[in-house]
C-alpha cells in the first residue's frame, strides 16, 4: 500500500472529525501465547488502516485544527539493545521520515504531551471498549484536565464513537484495497488447488492443512483465520479446527481456508470427495448448495438489500431439501418457519476486508443496507446433514459449504476468488490430475 493511500484515508477521516475535534487510536497490544512466548504481532486494523505503521506501543493522533501538525504518532524510541533482540524500530524520527507523521514523540512522554493537545479540542473521537487498559488511560487524561478546570483548563464536551466513521470508510474498498484482496484471493485459490490435487484416502486432515500453510508462506501471506479441514462428520462442525482425523474413502472433505496479504483477507471454502468421486447423495447435496451459491452471487449487486443473497440461498436450499425428502411441506411455510435452519444454520455471507468478519453495519436504522460498488462480501451457503435417526442413513454426516469472495461493482458481482474449481466435474478433474 502506498503512503498516499494512508494519507488519503487520514484526510477523509479528518474532514469528518472537524477543526475542533481529535481522534485517538492505540496500536494493538502484544499478546502472550504461553508463559513468556508472544503471539506473532499483528497491528490493529483501524490503526494500520490510517498509518501503515506496524509496531506495537504506539498511539496515533489526528488533530485537524492543529497548525503545527495534524498527524501525530507516539511510538517506541530507538534502542540498540532492544533492537538487537527484537528487530529495528522506526523511532519518532522514522515515524516522521518514513511514515509521514507531521510530528512524533516517544511513547513514554505521552502523559506529558497528549492531555495538553486534548485540552484544545471540543470533541474526542475514540473507540471505547476495544482495549480496556487504554480506555483507562483516556479517562485518566480527561480527569487530569478536569482537576485543573478551576485553573481555567478546558475539557472536551463530547465523546464520539470513532468506529462508526472509520468502519463505514473501511466498508468501501478503494482500488488499492481491491488489488490487495485480489492477491489474497489468488494465493488462497492456489492453495486450494494444491490441496485438491494432494487429497487422497489415508491422509490426515493436518497434512492437508500443511499444504495451505506452505502455499501461504511461500507467497508472503499468513492464514487469515485457523484453517478448517474437516472430513466425514467433521464437515458438519462449522468451526472445526482440530484437523486431526484421517481422510476416509467415501467421505467428503470440507476446507475453509484463506490468507492475509498486506493486511487484507480472503476466505474461501470448497468441499470435495476424499476419493475424488462424489457419491450420488453427496452430489445431490452439493448441487443444491452450488445452485444456492450461484443464485446468491447473482443477487450480490448494487442497490440490492444485504439480505437478498441470503434469501435467494434459503429458497434454493429449502426447495432442494424438499426434493430430496429431507424437508416436507409448502416451501413458503418451511421458509417462514425457518425449517431449513436444521440444515443451514448460518448466514450466507459477511463483509470481508482487513478483518475476515470485516467491519461495517449490515443495517441502516432497521433496514438492511443496500449493496454498493466497493463493498466486498463472502457468499457461503452450506447444508449440513446431522447424524440423526430420522434422516436416511445415506445422507447423514454430509456437510457441504461453498464460499467465494465477491466485490460489488457497477457492472455486477466480481468474484475475487474466481477460477477455483467449483462444479463437481471440475473438482473431480482436478483431484484426478495429481
Ligand atoms: N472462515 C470463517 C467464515 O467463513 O466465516
Ligand atoms: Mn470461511
Ligand atoms: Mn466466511
Amino acid at each position: 500500500m502506498k503512503p498516499e493511500e494512508f494519507e488519503k484515508r487520514r484526510q477523509q477521516l479528518m474532514r469528518m472529525v472537524g477543526q475542533d475535534g481529535i481522534a485517538i487510536l492505540p496500536s494493538a497490544p502484544v499478546r502472550m501465547r504461553s508463559r513468556d512466548v508472544e503471539y506473532r504481532y499483528r497491528q490493529d486494523s483501524d490503526f494500520y488502516y490510517l498509518s501503515g505503521f506496524a509496531e506495537p506501543d504506539a498511539v496515533l493522533v489526528l488533530v485537524p485544527g492543529r497548525t503545527n501538525g495534524e498527524y501525530l504518532l507516539f511510538c517506541r524510541e530507538r534502542d540498540r539493545e532492544k533492537e538487537l533482540w527484537d528487530g529495528t524500530r522506526a523511532g519518532p524520527e522514522g515515524a516522521v521520515e518514513i511514515h509521514g507523521a507531521d510530528d512524533a514523540f516517544p511513547i513514554d512522554d505521552i502523559d506529558d504531551i497528549l492531555p495538553g493537545i486534548i485540552e484544545s479540542c471540543t470533541r474526542v473521537y475514540y473507540t471505547m471498549g476495544m482495549y480496556s487498559d487504554f480506555d483507562t488511560r483516556i479517562a485518566e487524561w480527561i480527569n487530569s484536565l478536569r482537576l485543573r478546570e478551576s485553573k481555567g483548563v478546558h475539557t472536551p464536551q463530547e465523546f464520539v464513537a470513532l468506529d462508526h466513521l472509520l468502519h463505514d470508510m473501511r466498508l468501501y474498498k478503494s482500488r488499492a484495497e481491491v488489488k490487495a484482496m485480489r492477491k489474497a484471493a489468488k494465493v488462497a485459490v492456489q492453495a486450494h488447488e494444491r490441496a485438491m490435487k494432494t487429497v487422497r484416502p489415508g491422509m490426515m486432515e493436518f497434512e492437508v492443512e500443511a499444504e495451505f500453510r506452505y502455499e501461504f508462506r511461500r507467497n508472503n501471506a499468513w492464514v487469515s483465520y485457523s484453517p478448517i479441514v474437516g472430513s466425514g462428520g467433521n464437515t458438519c462442525t462449522l468451526h472445526y479446527v482440530d484437523n486431526n482425523h484421517e481422510l476416509k474413502d467415501g467421505d467428503l472433505l470440507l476446507i475453509d481456508a484463506g490468507c492475509e496479504v498486506d493486511y487484507y483477507a480472503s476466505d474461501i471454502t470448497r468441499t470435495m470427495p476424499v476419493n475424488g468421486r462424489f457419491s450420488p447423495e453427496q452430489k445431490a447435496i452439493y448441487e443444491i448448495v452450488l445452485e444456492a451459491q450461484l443464485a446468491a452471487i447473482d443477487r450480490t449487486r448494487r442497490d440490492v438489500a444485504w439480505n437478498e443473497p441470503h434469501d435467494a440461498a434459503v429458497e434454493v436450499i429449502t426447495k432442494g431439501l424438499k426434493q430430496l425428502g429431507l424437508l416436507e411441506g409448502s416451501t413458503a411455510k418451511l421458509i417462514e418457519d425457518e425449517a431449513y435452519r436444521r440444515f443451514f444454520m448460518h448466514r450466507t455471507g459477511h463483509w470481508l476486508g482487513m478483518d475476515v468478519h470485516d467491519v461495517g453495519d449490515y443495517k441502516v436504522g432497521d433496514q438492511w443496507r443496500l449493496l454498493e460498488p466497493g463493498m466486498v462480501t463472502t457468499v457461503e451457503p452450506g447444508v449440513y446433514i446431522p447424524n440423526e435417526s430420522d434422516i436416511p442413513a445415506k445422507f447423514r454426516n454430509i456437510g457441504v459449504r461453498i464460499e467465494d469472495d465477491v466485490l460489488v461493482t457497477a457492472d455486477g458481482p466480481d468474484v475475487l476468488s474466481k477460477g477455483l474449481a467449483k462444479l463437481p466435474a471440475e473438482i473431480e478433474a482436478l483431484m484426478g490430475a495429481a
